[in-house]
């Protein structure tokens, strides 16, 4: 598939029509495939930013989106990164090789926690329709946020660890080559991809990372998923600024709905995460790069260059002044260097690929969250490009997987419901 730019410009109403036509195309009963054919079942924060854009026109179906995901919540909490429900020969690797022993069947990792800060805010949109909805979704959230705050941190640490690149969300990212590369992919059994015979190969992970990615499923497997050891002892385990911030702000928005709900016992329990908030985000700090950087919990290494996550404090509730104007700095110099921001990686470093999935091009649910941290703390310069830049790309392109920062093209899959979705809740101007 060849990355396109749309055919003949369409109206921001038109643009809306179709992101309301993309969300139902790819709806499956209760929940959305983030697109046909590339992703055939429920990806975890796909479908939690897809809520968010059917709030904006039918706010019962959003809730539902949230409760089908917890159809796949594990005994322990987690929140599995994809709940499979049924096999599909068009994806690999399906619940045959995950083998969870859940039902319904899901993959054996979690995916960036963004559930509670969107159901604060479906909540807050109507809280007639949405507290009774609130009650019941509540104590799933407890019950996640206190797996990760469990399962996901090293003893004596704070910031949370991903141990497979697939639970950051941002699989091939630099931030994991050198963590990934201390992963002995030797033994994997023969496999036979499918994402390269949907989406253009130079596009996506390359099979040295895929190789790395099995063998990361095989040892989870072979542990029977104990998530403790795979974070305590596993392979891989690199705490990330990505979920660690989406956690922190996750945290945040549930302790108001624990208000909300007068759940003193939770929002006890929750005051004791945040409590560790600013030592996980010291131990994120590279003063190197002036900015948040992933760090290997096995060799203490952090990453060489500056993920687009490294801007998601302010959405974390993070402001220390002492480091906001370098982090500051350090984003001027990427808006700068960047048509269209933000690439996921910076476009000045030497690993920087424009096209290739996490290594460059631009994401519209990192720019949402991003920006809207921004904007909380006052950055309004710095959102409104960033929400302006998601306009025009998406103006330009049309509803992408992902695109590219230099000329704009879209890239990997199109009908994307998760651009879609941003467009109808931020990007449009239906919106301002
Ligand atoms: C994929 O299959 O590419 C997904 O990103 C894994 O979650």
């Amino acid at each position: 598939m060849k990355s396109q730019s749309l055919e003949k410009p369409f109206s921001d109403v038109e643009l809306d029509q179709r992101a309301i036509a993309i969300l139902r195309e790819n709806e499956w009963g209760g929940y959305t495939l983030p697109t046909r054919g590339l992703y055939p079942f429920q990806w975890n924060w796909d479908s939690m930013f897809v809520a968010l854009g059917f709030s904006e026109f039918d706010l019962e179906r959003a809730w539902t989106e949230v409760e089908t995901l917890f159809q796949g919540q594990w005994q322990n909490g987690m929140a599995a990164h994809i709940v499979f429900r049924r096999d599909d020969p068009s994806y690999f690797p399906g619940p045959s090789i995950w083998v969870s022993g859940q039902n319904p069947s899901t993959s054996g990792c979690s995916q960036p926690p963004v559930a509670a800060t969107v159901v604060r805010d479906l909540y807050e949109k109507d809280p007639e329709i949405g507290l009774a909805r609130l009650k019941e979704i509540f104590p799933r959230l407890m019950a996640w946020h206190r797996w990760f705050h469990m399962m996901r941190v090293i003893s004596g640490g704070a910031a949370i660890a991903v141990t497979h690149p697939w639970e950051s969300g941002r699989d091939n990212s630099p931030d994991w080559d050198r963590a990934l590369s201390n992963v002995d992919p030797s033994g994997i059994a023969d496999y036979t991809r499918k994402d390269t015979g949907h989406v253009d190969p130079s596009m996506r992970p390359t099979n040295e990372e895929y190789d790395r990615y099995l063998k990361l499923v095989e040892y989870g497997r072979e542990t029977g998923w104990d998530h403790a050891r795979i974070t305590r002892e596993g392979p891989f385990a690199v705490a990330d600024p990505g979920v660690t911030f989406i956690l922190m702000r996750a945290d945040r928005d549930l302790l108001e709905l624990a208000k909300v709900l007068g759940a003193q016992d939770s929002a006890h329990e929750i005051t004791t995460w945040l409590y560790h908030a600013e030592e996980a985000a010291d131990y994120l700090w590279s003063e190197r790069l002036g900015a948040y950087a992933a760090r290997d919990l096995r060799t203490d290494d952090s990453a060489t260059g500056v993920s687009s996550v490294a801007f998601l404090s302010y959405y974390a509730g993070i402001s220390i002044p002492r480091r906001d104007a370098r982090l500051q700095a350090t984003l001027r110099r990427i808006l700068e260097v960047s048509k269209y921001s933000i690439p996921s990686f910076d476009p000045e470093h030497s690993r920087f690929d424009s096209k290739r999935y996490w290594r460059g091009p631009v994401w519209v649910i990192i720019n949402y969250i991003v920006a809207r941290g921004l904007a909380e703390y006052g950055f309004e310069r710095e959102a409104n490009r960033i929400r302006l830049d998601t306009r025009e790309i998406i103006r330009g392109s049309g509803f992408y997987e992902y695109f590219d920062p230099i000329c704009g093209s879209g890239a990997g899959g199109g009908h994307f419901a998760w651009t879609a979705a941003i467009w109808l809740a931020w990007a449009s101007p239906m919106t301002d």
